[in-house]
C-alpha cells in the first residue's frame, strides 16, 4: 500500500490542525489516522506524517514511542488489551491476561503468526468501576469473565 493520504484525509488533517492554537498539537489525531489507515506506524509512515505535519521526524517518533496506543510493529486484526492495574488485578485481570496468553500462545505486545490476534498488558484505562476490563480494538468490555472473553473473541473472528 502506498503511504499517502487521500484528499479527504488531507482535509481532515487540516481540520485537526485548526482545532489547536498550535497546528503541531494535531500530531496525535493525525498519527491515529495514519495507524488506522496503514495498520501500524512504520518508520516510513512516521516520516510521511512528519512531512505533512511539517515537523521533525524526531518529534513524531517521540510522540509515537511515548504512547502505547501507537503500534510500532504490526499487530493483530483483533488487538486485545488487558488491564492488570490495581482494580482489575484485584478482580482477576492477571488471570485473564494469562488465559489469553496461553490460549493463543502470545505474550505481552506479541502478535500471532497469522496476524489474527495480538495481546497487550496495559495500565489503567480509566474503567476501574467496571473491573476487570479489557479492550478489543476500540471497544471496552467491563465486568468481564474468561468465559465471556472466549465467546466475544470467537464471535470476532
Ligand atoms: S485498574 Fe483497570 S481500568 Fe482502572
Amino acid at each position: 500500500m502506498d503511504i499517502v493520504f487521500t484528499s479527504e484525509e488531507f482535509a481532515e488533517v487540516e481540520r485537526f490542525k485548526s482545532l489547536y492554537p498550535q497546528p503541531k498539537a494535531a500530531i496525535m489525531p493525525v498519527l491515529w489516522m495514519a495507524q488506522k489507515k496503514f495498520g501500524w506506524l512504520s518508520e516510513d509512515v512516521m516520516r510521511y506524517v512528519s512531512s505533512i505535519m511539517n515537523l521533525p521526524y524526531s518529534h513524531v517518533l517521540g510522540v509515537a514511542t511515548f504512547y502505547t496506543m501507537y503500534f510500532k510493529k504490526p499487530m493483530g486484526h483483533r488487538h486485545v488489551q488487558v488491564c492488570t492495574n490495581v482494580s482489575c488485578m484485584l478482580r482477576g485481570g492477571e488471570d485473564i491476561f494469562n488465559h489469553i496468553s496461553e490460549k493463543y500462545g502470545i505474550g505481552h505486545n506479541e502478535c500471532a503468526a497469522d496476524g489474527d490476534i495480538s495481546l497487550e498488558e496495559v495500565e489503567c484505562m480509566g474503567a476501574c468501576g467496571g473491573a476487570p476490563m479489557i479492550a478489543i480494538n476500540e471497544d471496552f468490555y467491563e465486568n468481564i469473565t474468561i468465559e465471556q472473553i472466549d465467546a466475544i473473541l470467537a464471535g470476532l473472528k
